[in-house]
């Protein structure tokens, strides 16, 4: 049985009368890198928040390692590197000096920090003051952060907020390492599908507080089921023959839809028997980001 190294039962959180994390049941397996999907104000940070215990819940349970977050926050916290947000550091210290103030708090050596900078390939600058740095070199710098002391755990809040397209590869090539070189389970967040895709064993999908989905990348790319889209003629009466025949659809003013389950040969053929005029049979698949957008519109059923 695969072990999970975050597990929460019905974490919740409210602010006044408004639910913003509603009963989550994560499950973060060990060694995955699990992506954590959600729109702007889904309720991811929040979440982020009370797995670490910067934010106390109103409901539920966090364990991590299988200990519990609010009994043994410390002891839990020395295995767990985090970002969440925009980075902390402090503007007037340097890149090094910054990292040798959390070397410090962790008891490390001090090898490990050059070995950091050179992961986020902030070798170059590390003794330039952090308050002159861009919002992608601030970006990289949590990251260092979080690696010190290579924990067994990595949280990261949006980790390619603010960075270019060459240093979004890199953070994503260096992410997708991390399980197989040090064992490093991983949770990130995005709002992005296609980078949540590009990277993840596992995903999470939130919105509006609830947990939409949860399981594989494989499990949820099964979701994309295919549909037939028909160009028939006259439509009027190949609606008529349709619900004679009782085949669901939907239209568009294009397009017949059906299940993929009907051959789309047969179909064909037997509306050209019938004597209808069939310009167009399309077996049209749903990508990922429909699937995503119709779930996280409110359309989508939940899954857990
Ligand atoms: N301290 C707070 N007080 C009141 N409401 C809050 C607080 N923090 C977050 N919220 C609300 O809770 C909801 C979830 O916010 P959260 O920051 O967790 O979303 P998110 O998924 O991280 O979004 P984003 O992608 O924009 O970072 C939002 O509606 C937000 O306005
Ligand atoms: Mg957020």
């Amino acid at each position: 049985m695969a072990t999970n190294v975050i597990e929460t039962t019905n974490l919740t959180k409210k602010f006044g009368k408004f639910l913003a994390v509603d009963s989550l049941d994560l499950q973060v397996p060990k060694g995955g890198i699990y992506g954590f999907l959600g729109p702007n104000g889904a309720g991811k940070s929040t979440t982020i928040r009370m797995l670490l215990g910067l934010m106390k819940e109103t409901g539920g349970q966090v364990h991590i390692f299988g200990k519990s977050i609010k009994e043994e926050r410390l002891e839990i916290l020395k295995r767990v590197g985090s970002m969440v947000e925009t980075p902390s550091y402090y503007g007037h210290l340097s890149a090094y000096e910054n990292l040798e103030v959390t070397r410090k708090i962790l008891g490390i050596e001090k090898k490990e920090i050059n070995r950091v900078l050179e992961i986020v390939k902030l070798t170059d600058v590390q003794n330039k003051v952090v308050k002159k740095f861009s919002l992608g070199m601030k970006q990289r710098l949590g990251i260092a952060q979080a690696l010190l002391g290579s924990p067994e755990l990595l949280i990261l809040d949006e980790p390619t907020n603010g960075l270019d397209p060459s240093g979004i590869i890199e953070m994503r090539e260096l992410i997708k390492s991390l399980p197989e070189k040090y064992g490093m389970t991983v949770l990130l967040s995005s709002h992005i599908l296609s980078e949540i895709e590009l990277m993840a064993t596992h995903v999470g999908i939130i919105n509006k507080g609830q947990l939409l989905f949860q399981g594989t990348m494989d499990e949820l790319r099964a979701k994309q089921k295919a549909e037939i889209a028909l160009e028939v003629e006259p439509q009027a009466v190949v609606e008529d023959y349709l619900n004679e025949i009782g085949i669901p659809y939907k239209k568009d003013d294009h397009y017949f839809y059906l299940n993929a389950n009907y051959q789309p040969s047969r179909i064909n053929r037997e509306l050209i028997m019938n004597g209808f005029e069939v310009h167009q049979v399309l077996v049209k698949k749903h990508s990922l980001e429909e699937i995503f957008l119709s779930m996280t519109t409110g359309k989508g059923e939940i899954i857990q």
